[in-house]
């Protein structure tokens, strides 16, 4: 367990995550107050990553839970082998008595663990559940949560009780297509993750993308750092990501780039926007207008 929001920032860094001071301190008081921590923000900005950094950075294993519309407690904590169960039974007709056929089928061995009850008994020192998307779940979902959100334990009428061995380290991802439930969000630490300044995503596209070079990097991480703020970022429904940035710099490196240019630019805009009209906005001529007013200063690249 890191002893300081520093070394916390380090051991990320070392998994290749780049964590700012305020991110690495919501982690840090999670970890310190075992609190779930609640990371909402636009979509490629590292929120899923985050869980799988902290993960290997910890050492922990990782647990996670993709959520969506119609997910349900079965999938998410356990359910009963249903198919086991029945042979056991026909197995026993005849022998046993009704109470302890009943008995027998609700043991141990027929409980089928999803991602919840395997966190919960994962052995100290706990394991990292990531929780992505929850926004996707429906209500109900969030309400069953929220027991294991408060007191990580769950109820499960046939066996009683379930505690927790170790706390797992909880983090919760949303897109925010929805408001989450009051409730859910008093029982998690929150962080609103936003794009990074250029000098972090500079760092993450040099070590995701070591063959694009410092040059090519610097510009990239000019380039979307210019997409993102006005008058340019009114053009589009959704900035870029670092995910975009990322693919980006690869898709440059695999078209033999050495220097952005406005053609470049306007070729690979499906590669930084998924919708049609912004790919159609990312024109040669607003290329070539942000390229010129972001050079590159003597010595950077
Ligand atoms: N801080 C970071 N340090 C290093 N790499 C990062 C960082 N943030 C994002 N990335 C890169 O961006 C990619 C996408 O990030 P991730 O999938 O975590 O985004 P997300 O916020 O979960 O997006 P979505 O909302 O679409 O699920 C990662 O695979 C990683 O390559
Ligand atoms: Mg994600």
């Amino acid at each position: 367990m890191p002893d300081s929001i520093d070394s916390l920032q380090q051991a990320l860094e070392a998994t290749g995550y780049f964590a700012d001071r305020r991110l690495a301190t919501a982690v840090f008081l999670a970890l310190r107050l075992q609190r779930p921590l609640l990371l909402e923000g636009e979509p490629g900005v590292g929120k899923t990553e985050l869980a799988k950094a902290l993960a290997a950075a910890l050492p922990r294993a990782l647990i996670r839970l993709q959520c969506y519309d119609g997910l349900e407690q079965r999938e998410a904590l356990y359910e009963w082998n249903y198919a086991a169960q029945l042979l056991h039974m026909r197995a026993a007709e005849g022998r046993e008595s009704a109470e302890q056929v009943e008995r027998e089928v609700y043991q141990d061995r027929y409980l089928v663990r999803r991602p919840l009850l395997q966190a919960l008994q994962t052995p100290e020192p706990g394991a990292v559940l990531l929780i992505d998307e929850v926004d996707r779940a429906d209500e109900p979902f969030e309400a069953f949560l929220l027991e294991y959100l408060g007191e990580y334990q769950v109820s499960i009428p046939e066996i009683g009780t379930i505690r927790a061995q170790a706390a797992p380290v909880t983090i919760l991802t949303s897109n925010r297509t929805r408001e989450l439930n009051d409730a859910v969000k008093r029982r998690c630490l929150y962080h609103w993750l936003d794009y990074p300044d250029r000098e972090r995503e500079l760092a993450i596209v040099r070590t995701r993308v070591p063959q694009a070079g410092d040059a090519l990097s610097a510009q990239v991480a000019r380039f979307v750092a210019g997409l993102r703020s006005q008058p340019f970022a009114n053009a589009f429904q959704r900035a870029p990501g670092i995910a975009e940035s990322v693919e980006w710099a690869k898709a440059l490196v695999a078209l033999d780039t050495l220097v952005l240019d406005p053609e470049v630019v306007a070729d690979t805009a499906g590669i930084l926007f998924k919708q049609r009209e912004d790919v159609a906005a990312l024109t040669r001529d607003m290329a070539s207008e942000l390229l010129t007013a972001s050079p590159l200063p003597p010595g950077e690249g």
